[in-house]
């Protein structure tokens, strides 16, 4: 193993690429920002109860996937695998939910961690930007989040994803099915492990990929004839919103999702470019995690959206982001007086808040020039030992080649004015 090779299933955001990544970031945010969702940020890792408890006990991401360990201290920790069980964590410790202002909105974005077998779209390290609203239980709220999802890929210019949704019943309807259900798969040709699962987790079969399996699920018993009428209603209400606003989505009675704490709503977002890792995003709502993880009563709903997923949605699409080059202005200093002069003009402009760089190193002319334009700039400030004498700095053009002489002391208007 070289030391200079990130661990399995890693890769680094490396520039340009990684401008790429902020500007996803950046999208996904900009429809939650408007929509009164707050910033948090909570702790890449959190004590392993919270996720046992609140992701589920019997889940992949618990018992395969999670990165956990046991401190110096004796403290059991956890790489945390997603946010929600994080996020409504902290919102209770703030008790945010006693502000009198629910629900609570929240925005969030980082790193997150699963020890899963890595292929193209699924990393152990990878990036969510996710939103929570934690407190209410209406449909509108369950509607905007899946608005505001669409809304965010749309600005980025992504057309082949499709929206599924379903919806998991509650504590009241949700028994009954899965009782029904666990009968259906209990006189199925199952392995092992997945006859454990009918015990533990039944709606997961549902889940398996595997084509002996599927061809066995014909004529399982579907939640949605086990939905009770309260159920029917919420779900009915959030198809009626989500048409209205033109969101297209598609009924898929079959999305489970790989986390335990769903009741009711339950969405992904699937890209068509993207083979077996197709999903760029998935949420739901949550009634019972509050109170799975000891606190109150609080309804809520979310989603997180892949960042290094939907980074590959848009090459799949071929979509390259209209992103502003990172520098407009280049300085190329010939000789030491003009080193010390630049400089000082560089820190004039950036501090005018014009993007600026500068031949460091000592390059000659022709190196400086390459380094330029590839910067990126639009703008060469070049100055030598004779311009300096006339209290002038050569303006050039990089795309034309045009040069013209400016006045020194004028060099911040006279940059704007070329840079329009
Ligand atoms: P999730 O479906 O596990 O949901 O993850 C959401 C998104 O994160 C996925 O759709 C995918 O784009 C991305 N993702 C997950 N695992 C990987 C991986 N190994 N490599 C690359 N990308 C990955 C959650 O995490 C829930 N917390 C969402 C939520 C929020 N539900 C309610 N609120």
């Amino acid at each position: 193993m070289s030391t200079f090779q990130a661990p399995k299933g890693t890769y680094d955001l490396i520039p340009p690429n990684s401008a790429t990544y902020l500007a996803v970031r950046e999208a996904i945010s900009v429809p939650l920002r408007n929509s009164g969702y707050g910033y948090i940020e909570t702790p890449g890792f959190e004590n392993v109860e919270l996720f046992a408890r609140g992701v589920g006990e019997s889940t992949d991401i618990v018992t395969k996937e999670m990165y956990a360990f046991e401190t110096k201290g004796g403290d059991k920790l956890a790489l945390r695998p997603e946010g929600t069980a994080s996020v409504l964590r902290a919102a209770l410790e703030a008790n945010l939910h006693k502000g009198g202002n629910l629900p609570v909105k929240l925005w969030y974005s980082g790193s997150y961690y699963r020890y899963e077998r890595p292929q193209k779209g699924r990393y152990r390290h990878f990036s969510q930007v996710g939103a929570e609203a934690i407190g209410a239980e209406d449909p509108a709220l369950d509607a905007e989040l899946i608005i505001l999802a669409h809304q965010a890929y749309r600005s980025l210019g992504l057309r082949d994803f499709r929206i599924l949704l379903n919806s998991l019943g509650d504590k009241e309807c949700r028994p009954v099915y899965r009782a029904a259900l666990q009968d259906f798969l209990r006189g199925l040709q199952l392995d092992e492990d997945t006859r454990r699962r009918i015990e533990i987790n039944p709606l997961r079969v549902l889940d398996d990929k595997r084509e002996a399996v599927q061809e066995q699920l014909i004529g399982a018993p579907m939640l949605r004839d086990y939905l009770c009428e309260a159920c029917k209603t919420y779900h009915e209400q959030v198809r009626e919103l989500l048409t209205a606003a033109g969101v297209a989505f598609e009924d898929d009675p079959k999305l489970v999702r790989g986390l335990d704490y769903y009741t009711r709503t339950t969405f992904e977002f699937v890209h068509d470019g993207l083979g077996s890792q197709s999903a760029v995003g998935g949420g739901g709502r949550y009634d019972g995690l509050s109170e799975m993880i000891g606190g109150p009563v609080l309804p809520s709903v979310g989603w997180a959206l892949g960042v290094d997923r939907t980074v590959l949605a848009l090459e799949a699409e071929g979509i390259t982001l209209d992103i502003p080059a990172a520098t407009a202005v280049y300085a190329v200093p010939l000789g030491e007086e003009a080193r010390r002069v630049l400089f000082g003009k560089v820190t004039e402009l950036r501090r005018a808040g014009v993007a600026t760089d500068f031949a460091y190193g000592g390059k000659g002319l022709k190196n400086a020039m390459k380094s330029a334009n590839r910067s990126g700039a639009r703008l060469a400030l070049v100055a030598g030992e004779r311009d300096l004498a006339e209290g002038v700095v050569q303006l050039k053009d990089l795309a034309s080649g045009e040069q013209t002489p400016i006045a020194l002391d004028a060099v911040v208007d006279e940059v704007r004015r070329a840079l329009g």
